[in-house]
């Protein structure tokens, strides 16, 4: 992709811009890159996991503390935040209700391999706000995914699963999947570029298709060897993609016809509505998964499942020979998360707070809009509740249509700008999170600074 030739945008501009921010972020974070220094003896990358070098700064910044929207790092600089952790911040940062449960139950006994006594009140209140009967807790929703994955395969007897071409579900190897284009109508798919480690081929019984693609998604159903379609209602790891009108109900439809389960992952898509996406749009899901914020940013995850899934799981327990069922991690279900999550489902997941980060959400959305048309810019907004993002073309209808929008020296020099200013975007595309104590005032703030940017870079 030659960026240069892209409308609206002067690269040479974009450079001189991106190499002045970098000293300046240099010039502004030395405890930050003391620490670096210091981290990288002893840490793999100098961080403690490797991916939070994914932050294009030129070392990593140390962060002293956190709360609300409210990041200060080393060096005393503060942030508006949009990132919440990617998502598992997204109702605040260590909100009261959480530090509540955690200093209640920390004092309590945090795991004993038996549940909690408060674990009835809590499966009900999981039923009772995202409408599925029964459910299981994991420490992370890539494990959460993971077992609805192979519960789904045991379940229905049969071997493949299909997702979307582009989606991301966490580290599950069998969606770590790009479908061949050459493929596209067969659901062929490699794996993806950059995987560390495999000694099997990931792609080998999965299926994939692009999203809003309904004549390819029946094509691959009617075969009959498909277990389940994992998704999310709303792709958000490749640029956001939305669903066209109609497409989940023929997702839903599609998957009953040729009997396999449909897997909603609303890690992300939490944002849409109290209860989530799939209870707001009425999408029926066999299996329904969530982390991340599901416990206000405790290791927590959950999938909650149906009548006929459950009944299902039973026979697939009563049928087998015992051992190792191959799912499940020493934590998971630990009186801390459970704690933390009841007191999410109760304090952080109420109707005000929706309001309020959807409110917040939306003004920034306008706000946006109005400024990229002001600068003759054809980049597109797209949101999900709480969660907007913006990508540098009209809205894409597949994972590889957005794919081809990526921009990734100007999405840099952006989030570099920003940050610079006292703002943090996620550092994979742009996308930008309202939590209930996100005000209008703060998306104000990312507003004008994103039009000073763009005064700089811009070609007109
Ligand atoms: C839709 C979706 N599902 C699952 C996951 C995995 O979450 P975790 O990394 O917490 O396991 C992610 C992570 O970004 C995600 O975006």
């Amino acid at each position: 992709m030659n960026y240069s030739r892209r409308p609206g945008i002067d690269s040479v501009a974009l450079s001189s811009l991106a190499a002045r921010e970098n000293e300046t972020f240099l010039s502004t974070h030395r405890e930050s890159a003391r620490l670096a220094e210091a981290s990288a003896a002893h840490w793999l990358n100098g961080v403690p996991m490797h991916w939070m070098r994914d932050w294009n700064t030129p070392h990593p910044l140390f962060v002293k503390r956190a709360r609300g929207v409210e990041v200060e790092d080393v060096d005393g600089n503060t942030y508006v935040d949009f990132c919440f952790g990617d998502t598992g911040a997204m109702f605040g940062h260590s909100p009261p209700a959480i530090a509540r449960a955690l200093a209640a139950t920390g004092a309590d006994g945090i795991t004993a391999m038996l549940p909690a006594e408060r674990a009835p009140r809590v499966g009900e209140k999981l039923a009772n706000l995202f409408g599925l009967p029964f459910w299981q807790m994991t420490q992370t929703a890539t494990d959460a995914n993971r077992a609805a994955l192979r519960w789904a395969r045991a379940v229905t007897g049969r071997a493949r699963i299909l997702c979307f071409d582009g989606c991301y579900h966490g580290t599950v190897d069998e969606t770590m999947v790009r479908a061949l284009p050459e493929m596209k109508d067969k659901g062929g798919t490699r794996p993806r570029a950059g995987l560390i480690g495999l000694n099997h081929d990931v792609s080998a019984a999965t299926d994939a298709v692009p999203f809003n693609d309904a004549a390819a998604l029946e094509r691959i159903l009617a075969r009959g060897r498909t277990a389940a379609v994992i998704a999310e209602p709303v792709m958000t790891n490749i640029g956001m993609v939305l669903p066209e009108e109609g497409f989940l109900r023929k997702l839903r439809e599609l998957t009953r016809r040729h009997g396999a389960l449909l897997i909603i992952d609303e890690t992300h898509t939490l944002s849409s509505a109290r209860g989530g996406y799939a209870r707001a749009a009425d999408l029926q899901p066999d299996i329904w998964v969530c982390g991340k914020a599901i416990a206000g940013g405790m290791p927590c995850a959950v999938f909650g499942f149906t009548a006929e899934v459950e009944a299902g799981m039973r026979r697939v327990q009563q049928d087998r020979a015992g051992g190792h069922s191959g799912m499940g991690t020493t934590l998971s279900g630990n009186a801390l998360a459970l704690a933390c999550l009841e007191a999410s489902l109760d304090e952080l997941m109420t109707p005000a707070n929706y309001q309020a980060m959807h409110d917040t959400a939306s003004y920034l959305s306008e706000g946006l809009g109005r400024l990229f048309a002001t600068r003759s810019l054809t980049w597109h907004v797209s949101r999900v509740g709480a969660r907007l993002e913006f990508g540098f073309g009209k809205p894409p209808r597949t994972g590889a249509e957005s794919e081809r929008e990526a921009w990734p020296e100007l999405e840099h020099a952006i989030h570099l700008y920003l940050l610079n200013r006292g703002m943090l975007l996620t550092p994979f595309h742009n996308m930008m999170l309202c939590s209930p104590a996100t005000s209008s005032a703060h998306a104000d703030r990312l507003l004008a600074a994103l039009r000073d940017c763009l005064r700089e870079i811009g070609s007109q």
